[in-house]
């Protein structure tokens, strides 16, 4: 088959989340399995600055309706590898910026007029290259107007762009709500700023029209398909969804062992394997003394690596500083995000210089070190549509300590679970972190059965076998 994805992140190009990281290995797994994948996304600096597109080709120079105004973008494009192309949406006004959506502190004012080109642009590009592909499949709000467009555009010019759209949901909390006065840069029929169009609550929701005008939604779990209809983690728009129910399907993403593979993973000082662990603890050795503590601390380390929002639980981990006071372990956390949460972890690691560590900065390589270095990964998630990070550190022997939500229910189970887990569950309160943080002490003194819980991790695949042969499915006839 051949399949249009379009994205907003797409790793190694541009990733501020876990998006990039299930677009790039979901594309990866439908190119082994045989199809022809392109793949769209915006032109920003560090996609067409990156040394896999030093021999992209300018394809096209469109000019792209926008209103009642015409704006020139540039499509370039080039292959990584045999079956994968890579489209970029270029304009500079647009794109040529540090973050792909905003400063850190507030997201960019023209983020509406930003992703309608970038759509747009998709569009424009299959018309005029006649791409006859057999499903377009978008991913979150950013691509959400693709479907209509898409459809609007046969209308108009009579191409047949695209047998099927697949639309997948992978955060629900992120929707691209915007005045509904800039509904006209889109040049859709009017009657689509109705509630049976993308209006929602006076704006237009570009997650709405996905949702809605999608031929298939998906979502990346099973656990958050069944959550995105409840009030509790609907966002709002739970109701859209329901509407949506009969189709939905809560499909788990896989992870890319090409890339997160302790065996082989060329960002580590060391590698190792179910075989032989002794890698694993010069990577600890490693991930200490890269900040400052001492190499031979043989206590538990906790690592996070993770955008930090209150999704993620970051303020249950500030709520327990008096267990990071009281008990002899290190805490390193990586990430960047909301100033407040940053803020806090700051003055925690200011006041426990010997033990708590925060790196405040994207850094891909680090990411590897904490998820290989540590020995509990936290992630007690208020909610979690997948979750890559508790599968990779699973895959690395480093036991995730996750609440029970979404993809996290779907991919760990308790230690204490009959038949014996990979991870330590807790519920999502400061004294549910706490009891499991002290589950992870006991834990840790208890080394055999610790090395039979990482062993049990590491042997999972969280592979995309099943998932990619269920999109085939929707993105065929068959369903
Ligand atoms: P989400 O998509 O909600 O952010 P996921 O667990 O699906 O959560 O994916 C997060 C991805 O982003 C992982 O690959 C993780 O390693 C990466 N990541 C998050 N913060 C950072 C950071 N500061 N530096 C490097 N990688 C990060
Ligand atoms: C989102 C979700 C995360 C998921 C990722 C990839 O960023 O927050 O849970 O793993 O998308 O689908």
């Amino acid at each position: 088959m051949k399949i249009v994805h379009a994205a907003s992140e797409l790793f190694p190009y541009v990733k501020t989340g876990g998006l990039a990281d299930a677009v790039a290995s979901l594309s990866g797994a439908l190119v082994e399995r045989g199809h022809e994948i392109a793949v769209f996304v915006p032109g920003y600096r560090s996609v067409v600055d990156h040394p896999d597109a030093a021999d992209a080709q300018t394809l096209l120079r469109p000019k792209i309706e926008m209103g009642d105004t015409f704006m020139s973008g540039e499509i370039r494009a080039f292959s990584p590898r045999e079956g994968l192309t890579v489209f970029m949406v270029c304009r500079d006004e647009f794109f040529d910026r540090r973050h792909p959506y905003g400063t850190g502190e507030r997201d960019f004012e023209d983020n509406h007029h930003r992703f309608i080109f970038f759509c747009k642009g998709v569009v424009e590009t299959m018309r005029l290259l006649r791409m006859n592909v057999d499903a377009v499949h978008c991913h979150d709000w950013q691509t959400g107007l693709l479907p209509l467009l898409l459809r609007y555009a046969e209308q108009r010019h009579g191409d047949i762009l695209a047998m099927r759209t697949v639309f997948t949901i992978h955060n629900l909390a992120f929707q691209g709500v915007f005045p509904m006065r800039s509904f006209y840069r889109t040049n859709l029929p009017e009657e689509l700023m109705g509630i049976d169009g993308v209006e929602f609550y006076g704006q237009m929701s570009m997650m709405k029209a996905g949702i809605l005008f999608a031929d298939r939604v998906t979502t990346v779990s099973p656990t958050y398909a069944r959550e995105i209809q409840t009030a509790e983690h609907g966002c709002g728009l739970e109701g859209v969804v329901a509407t949506r129910a009969d189709e939905l399907r809560g499909l788990l993403n896989g992870i890319d062992r090409s890339v997160w593979d302790p065996e082989t993973d060329p960002l580590l000082p060391a590698n190792y394997s179910i075989q032989d662990l002794k890698g694993k603890w010069t990577c600890r050795e490693e991930l200490l003394r890269r900040h400052g503590f001492d190499p031979d601390f043989g206590g538990p380390i906790f690592g996070m690596v993770c955008r930090l929002t209150t999704q993620k639980g970051v303020d249950l981990v500030l709520a327990n500083r008096e267990f990071f006071k009281r008990e002899n372990v290190r805490l390193v956390v990586l990430g960047r995000g909301d100033p407040e949460l940053e803020k806090g972890l700051r003055e925690l690691a200011a006041a426990m210089p010997k033990r708590v560590v925060l790196s405040a900065r994207l850094d891909e390589t680090m990411s590897h070190l904490v998820t290989a270095g540590s020995d509990f990964f936290l992630m007690p998630s208020r909610f979690e549509p997948c979750g890559l990070s508790q599968m990779y550190s699973q895959v690395y022997g480093t036991i995730p300590i996750v609440s029970r939500v979404g993809g996290l229910a779907d991919t760990v189970t308790d230690i204490d679970a009959e038949g014996g887990g990979t991870g330590i569950q807790v519920s999502i309160s400061p004294e549910g972190l706490l009891f499991g943080l002290e589950r992870a002490l006991r834990l840790h003194k208890d080394k055999r059965r610790l090395v039979e819980v990482q062993l049990r991790g590491m042997r999972r695949e969280f592979g995309w076998r099943e998932t990619a042969a269920a999109m085939e499915a929707l993105y065929g006839d068959e369903e």
